[in-house]
């Protein structure tokens, strides 16, 4: 079974445990889940009102803008 999730933010969060900070992935980019690898850097420029499918080697591609018809995420 798989699942499409769509990620909003382009940035971690932080995480304190005890005197340390860890780095949580919101993006949904990470290679190392849960923690943030600098991968939502590749979201700075995603213009609001878009949506994008990123591929394994990082690059992507516009799926769906607003007005466009929702079903065409899955289809992409
Ligand atoms: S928030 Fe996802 S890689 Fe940094």
């Amino acid at each position: 079974m798989a699942r499409m999730i769509i990620h909003e933010a382009k940035g971690p969060v932080e995480l304190r445990v005890g005197n340390e900070s860890k780095w949580i992935c919101k993006c949904g980019l990470s290679k190392n889940t849960p923690y943030c690898d600098g991968s939502h850097k590749k979201t700075a420029d995603e213009p609001e009102g878009k949506v994008f499918k990123y591929a394994e080697d990082g690059t992507r591609k516009e799926v769906w803008q607003e007005g466009s018809n929702r079903k065409a995420i899955a289809s992409a």
